[in-house]
């Protein structure tokens, strides 16, 4: 199925090609490693690899290339790929897809991964630029930091991408992404339905929010959604954060990160728990939060009920973490579907088509084209595909393993493919 729709994709990449005159007679280059290692594919038959950073490994070697995808590189034109970093899951298989699909559709890309550092991302993609790339597509670290390049961009007319996270700076054409208010407000209703928060009567349940990083458009909308699914409760007193840590800056993690989570957890627990309270909920924004959460519960939480935590990913330690009671949920995104809409997206830029709802008819995938809820300046509206995110729990986690990206082990853990 998706190698049919790649198929027809194809055709419209080769009539966009031909359109915008952005073929090369080169091979396809991919940066792939968050210490920007180059590969480079010669006339599809041999790589060798380069070190684009002096002090990247100089490991070559080569490849023989009969990717049937290869010979038809650079018909569409060339694509930079800028993920935030190899560190977290995600990324590592946004990138992936991305990469793959944009090739199959005969595509040159440049892909690199920032190691989560501003600095290095605006040098990458300063190198796209300077590659001639014919769009750009950038999943930003911090978004603030891109105005220069992303001006620069501009002045080139290169079209930009917003890949999942928003960057507020009108070179961007468009947005792709999941519902980021929806993501949060699924695990608030989560969390209001599980405890049935409606009928709770007296009862008090405690709980705690953790929050993702400040430089992350996305981050307040994943917060905000799900703090407004259960802020009647918070108000009622059914819900008490006892840390009284509630405001997004005071519960948010820099850069996402795991260990961050983990120790302001630490601390939580050993300064309002340690006497024995009870702790039924911890909000998480996403998986690797949860990851770090949870461990402070395993290792730091005096009491022996099951708290339920909520996550956003599907990575793979937190799937296990549900299969073993450990986290209660995640919000699913097929990212996968995400790069597929963005091919999509930058076929129809690139062959200067109308853009708008009917997009969605060619890829066919749960998405909604929103002109209204994202803007890069005040005022400028910035049109958006944005796709559909789903509750997964310990009782339908066959639903991923049905969309092909996961396999289940005997052990009955998932893994990602
Ligand atoms: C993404 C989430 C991800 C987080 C950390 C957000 O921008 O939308 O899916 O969990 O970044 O990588």
């Amino acid at each position: 199925m998706k190698r049919k729709l790649l198929g027809a994709l194809l055709s419209v990449a080769m009539v966009a090609s031909l359109l915008v005159g952005c073929g090369s007679d080169g091979g396809s280059t991919t940066t792939t490693a968050d210490s920007a290692t180059t590969e480079t594919n010669d006339n599809a038959d041999a790589a060798t690899d380069t070190a684009a950073d002096d002090s990247a490994d100089t490991a070559a070697d080569t490849e023989a290339d009969t990717d049937a995808a290869a010979d038809t590189a650079a018909a569409g034109g060339k694509i930079g790929i800028s993920m935030p970093t190899q560190s977290l899951e995600r990324w590592n298989r946004d990138g992936a897809y991305l990469d793959e699909q944009f090739k199959a559709a005969g595509f040159e890309t440049i892909l690199t991964y920032s190691d989560n550092k501003s600095e290095q991302q605006v040098n990458d993609i300063q190198n796209m630029l300077a590659e001639d790339v014919d769009l750009l597509i950038i999943a930003a670290i911090d978004g603030g930091a891109l105005n220069t390049v992303l001006n620069e961009a501009a002045e080139a007319d290169i079209p930009v991408i917003s890949y999942d996270r928003l960057i507020l700076n009108d070179a961007v054409s468009y947005y792709v992404s999941f519902d980021n208010y929806t993501v949060g407000q699924l695990q608030g209703q989560f969390i209001a339905d599980t405890l049935d928060l409606e009928n709770a009567g007296d009862k008090v349940y405690n709980m705690e929010i953790t929050a993702g990083d400040p430089a992350d458009n996305n981050a307040p909308y994943f917060y905000n959604g799900a703090v407004d699914a259960l802020q009647q409760y918070i108000d009622a007193g059914t819900l008490n954060i006892v840390s009284g840590q509630t405001e997004f800056d005071a519960v948010a993690t820099e850069q996402w990160n795991t260990d961050v989570a983990l120790e302001r957890a630490q601390n939580i627990l050993s300064s309002y728990y340690a006497d024995g309270t009870q702790l039924d909920v911890w909000l998480c924004s996403n998986d690797s939060t949860a990851l770090g959460v949870s461990q402070a519960i395993t290792s730091d939480y005096a009491g022996s009920n099951s708290v339920l935590i909520t996550g956003q990913d599907g990575d793979e330690a937190n799937l296990k973490n549900i299969v073993d009671g450990v986290q209660t949920m995640t919000v699913y995104k097929n990212v996968s579907n995400e790069a597929i809409v963005t091919l999509s997206l930058a076929q129809a830029m690139l062959a200067g088509s109308t853009i708008d709802a009917s997009l969605i008819d060619s890829f066919g995938i749960d998405c909604a084209y929103d002109t209204e809820s994202y803007e890069t300046t005040e005022g400028h509206k910035c049109p958006s595909f944005l796709l559909v995110p789903n509750v997964i729990t310990k009782d339908n986690l066959q639903e991923l393993v049905d969309t092909g990206l996961y396999t289940m082990g005997d052990d009955g853990y998932l893994s990602a493919n």
